[in-house]
């Protein structure tokens, strides 16, 4: 079989919707470590399984299945979502990433772990931990007086000094701090003395409990400008003369275990004179600890770091307090004296992992009443309220984790990734809820102990330089940087500091002080990296994987962008490739309610290409006229609504891109010259597409959801030949 015979849009849009609201449940190998944007697992399997099964996707894929022998490669494997399905599939695989972090990661998905002695080791540290630091995580509950109760979260609001009066000036955006969603009342801070009070109406919020003073939801803070309380001067935030951020603690939600079965809601409380002296230890013990492991590493500039520089970092270890950054160094120690090294580095990625809820960017979920973690957006934004999560986590009397971004989260998360290794399954739909479908037979890992084998080959390398065996490759199945969408480096070297410092010793790439590189194939400003950039990296790459890939197996990248010129650099690079463009798919590939996503008019659907050197495809997909696109699209749409996909506006652009840069390639394919200057061809591959359709006529016809465009008749210049629409093409 092939992908563009076989391949079922609806199931698979199911499943990887399904997947992408809950990914961990669906791959609970993702939390081995963050990556960015990853991709469904689900879908690379289904094109696995279109491609190499015999039946058709939906009746192979709730079965064991295996693919020994055949060879798949991905050139940019992030976090290894492609790789790592491959691999599962019995396929020998060979993953590259300029990012020394992509490959320490997918190292830790594959390689075996015993869980067992892994856990044991764990609760070891843990305990250690507790005992080093356990006392700065602790409350006493007011409301029943029980002493050192565990602390969930301590919230923390930007302080600057009045440029007036000299006085200190609590940056407070609003003074809500939890809606009544998950607590049966909304808590108000009072602005005067900053009682914490329960209020039924938020928009009557009442007078404070404590001091009788106004309630407010709107804090003094906005738009970088911020009135001073005590002489009315309005300030400007940030300043980066000032130096890194101070904080104040405001608030703490904490867990009170023995009356949590008979009180209703969450526990907050205003921090106490213990809780403000817990915080001073913190600062003494770490004044007095030389640091071993917490890096003093500059942030360096770039796209994303330089909103760090106007906040006043410039230092990676200014993200941090006090308590975090003693609790973060005493952990690494005892990361450090495990012996056992495979143990060893497991718990060093599990710091690693744990720095994202253990830094002074993360912020507080006012409706879930849970930390966000610092990469909740593919950047650093910089609040002013932010939330210090437990270091050691909280768990319950059945083991159960409680709040979230502490060891005993990522401890948990961790060992339930690396037992999926062992054990695979599925999750699917049962009317109202989901099973898990044990997939016996499948394993994640390159060897098993009855003498099992599989080949794993992970190289920290640009692939745009890397050479495999001619003619060697069965597959290529990637998910490739989308032009700017991510910086991945300049994010994952806010961890990448810390691991190398920690473990890295002798782990490839590893030597370098950034994983930055001059060959990461991110449009950067900063970097001076464009589309050109971009274009000529990725073209290299694809022509690179065309030379290793067998004659006419197949390429296939995932792809969304709002800009149609990053699809022409994807049409460019498949040309140069010698490839031709045989199938452009649709498939939901981000979660809408993704914080990053949100209210943005984003693509949440990935047009997968399907690319090969020669092979057939189905002709009606070859369409010359806007009516053929139209056409196209609608179908794609009315697939996506039939899997519960409502795709929206960007969707429907992302989606119509995709044809329209597969028609390109066909029209360009004979002919093409690579050796133009990589503007030229840019130039070339946009004036083909404009020739197929104008997208933006098009789109502006496109109403949101599927239904047919108000008018059909928008074709500009169509190639006159009609296309007979029934049978296959061949190439
Ligand atoms: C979209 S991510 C891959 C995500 C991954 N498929 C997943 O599911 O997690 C793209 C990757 O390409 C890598 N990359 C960028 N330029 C590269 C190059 N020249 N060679 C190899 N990898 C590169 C980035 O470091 C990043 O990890």
């Amino acid at each position: 079989m092939t992908i563009e015979a076989s391949f079922d849009v609806p199931f698979v849009a199911k499943l990887a919707l399904r997947e992408k609201q809950i990914q961990q449940n669906y791959r609970p190998i993702i939390a081995v470590h963050k990556w960015f944007a990853r991709r469904p697992g689900t879908l690379f399997r289904a094109l696995a399984l279109a491609e190499f099964g015999s039946d058709p996707v939906a009746d192979l894929y709730y079965r064991a299945n295996g693919f020994p022998g055949r060879k798949i490669a991905d050139p940019f494997m992030g976090g290894g979502s492609p790789l790592i399905e491959a691999n599962r599939l019995g396929c020998d695989v060979f993953g590259f990433d300029i990012n020394p972090m992509a490959v320490w990661i997918v190292r830790e998905e594959i390689e075996h772990l015993n869980v067992q002695t892994y856990e044991e080791e764990a609760r070891r540290m843990l305990t250690a931990l507790r005992a080093e630091v356990g006392g700065l995580y602790v409350t006493d509950c007011p409301l029943y007086g029980d002493a050192d109760v565990p602390v969930k979260y301590f919230l923390w609001v930007k302080v600057i000094d009045c440029r007036s009066c000299g006085k200190a000036v609590d940056l407070f955006p609003g003074y809500l701090i939890a809606e009544d969603s998950r607590h049966p009342k909304n808590v108000l801070v009072c602005p005067e003395c900053g009682d914490l009070n329960e209020v039924t109406d938020r928009e009557k919020p009442g007078s404070c409990r404590g001091c009788k003073a106004t309630l407010k939801l709107q804090g003094p803070a906005s738009r970088n400008r911020c009135a001073c309380p005590h002489c009315g001067r309005a300030n400007r935030y940030p300043s980066s003369e000032d130096g890194s951020p101070r904080h104040r603690m405001f608030a703490i939600e904490y867990h009170n275990p023995p009356r949590k079965a008979h009180h209703n809601g969450r526990f907050f409380k205003k921090p106490d004179a213990k809780d403000r002296a817990r915080v001073a230890v913190a600062t003494e013990r770490w004044a007095r600890v030389k640091a071993q492991f917490v890096p003093d590493d500059e942030i360096p500039a770039g796209d994303e770091t330089d909103r760090l520089h106007r906040w006043g970092y410039s230092h990676y270890r200014q993200m941090f307090n006090d308590r975090q950054l003693l609790g973060l160094e005493t952990s690494c120690r005892l990361v450090r004296e495990v012996g056992d090294e495979r143990l060893r580095r497991a718990l060093a990625t599990n710091l690693s992992d744990l720095l994202r809820y253990q830094n002074m960017l993360c912020r507080y979920d006012t409706w879930a009443l849970k930390s966000l973690d610092i990469f909740s957006v593919h950047g650093f934004p910089v609040g002013l309220v932010e939330c210090e999560s437990n270091l050691l986590g909280i768990s319950d009397a059945r083991g159960v984790s409680i709040g979230s971004g502490g060891w005993a989260n990522i401890i948990d998360k961790y060992a339930k990734a690396k037992r999926y290794c062992e054990a695979p399954f599925e999750v699917r739909g049962n009317g109202t809820g989901s099973i898990q479908i044990p997939i016996k037979g499948e394993w994640i890992g390159e060897s098993l102990a009855d003498g099992r084998r599989r080949n794993v080959s992970l190289r920290c390398a640009d692939a745009a330089t890397e050479k495999l065996a001619a003619a060697s490759l069965d597959a290529v199945f990637t998910d490739p940087p989308y032009f700017g969408n991510v910086q991945y480096a300049e994010l994952m070297d806010f961890c990448y500091v810390w691991l190398r410092r920690l473990a890295g010793g002798g782990a490839e790439g590893f030597d370098r002080p950034s994983t930055r590189a001059a060959g990461e194939l991110t449009g950067n400003v900063t970097r001076g990296r464009g589309l050109e950039h971009f274009t000529e990296g990725l073209s290299r790459v694809f022509s690179r994987m065309a030379e290793a890939l067998r004659p006419g197996a197949p390429l296939v990248f995932t792809y969304h962008h709002n800009r149609a010129e990053a699809y022409f650099a994807a049409g460019v690079a498949i040309l140069d490739a010698g490839l031709v463009c045989s199938a452009s798919l649709p498939c939901p590939a981000e979660m809408g309610g993704s914080i990053h996503i949100h209210g943005t008019s984003s693509s949440i659907v990935d047009t997968v290409f399907v690319c090969r050197s020669r092979g057939r495809m189905p002709r009606r997909w070859l369409f010359t006229s806007a009516e053929g696109l139209e056409a196209i699209l609608l179908s794609d749409l009315a697939q996506l609504a039939q899997a519960g996909c409502k795709a929206g506006g960007g969707d429907t652009r992302c989606i119509m891109l995709g044809h329209l840069t597969r028609m390109a390639v066909w029209n360009l394919r004979e002919g093409w010259d690579r050796g133009v200057k990589i503007s030229k061809k840019l130039d070339r591959f946009a004036l083909a597409v404009r020739q197929i359709a104008d997208a933006e006529a098009l789109l502006g016809r496109m109403p949101a959801g599927g239904a047919r465009p108000r008018s059909s008749r928008i074709l500009l210049t169509a190639p006159d030949s009609p296309t007979r629409s029934r049978g296959a093409a061949t190439f």
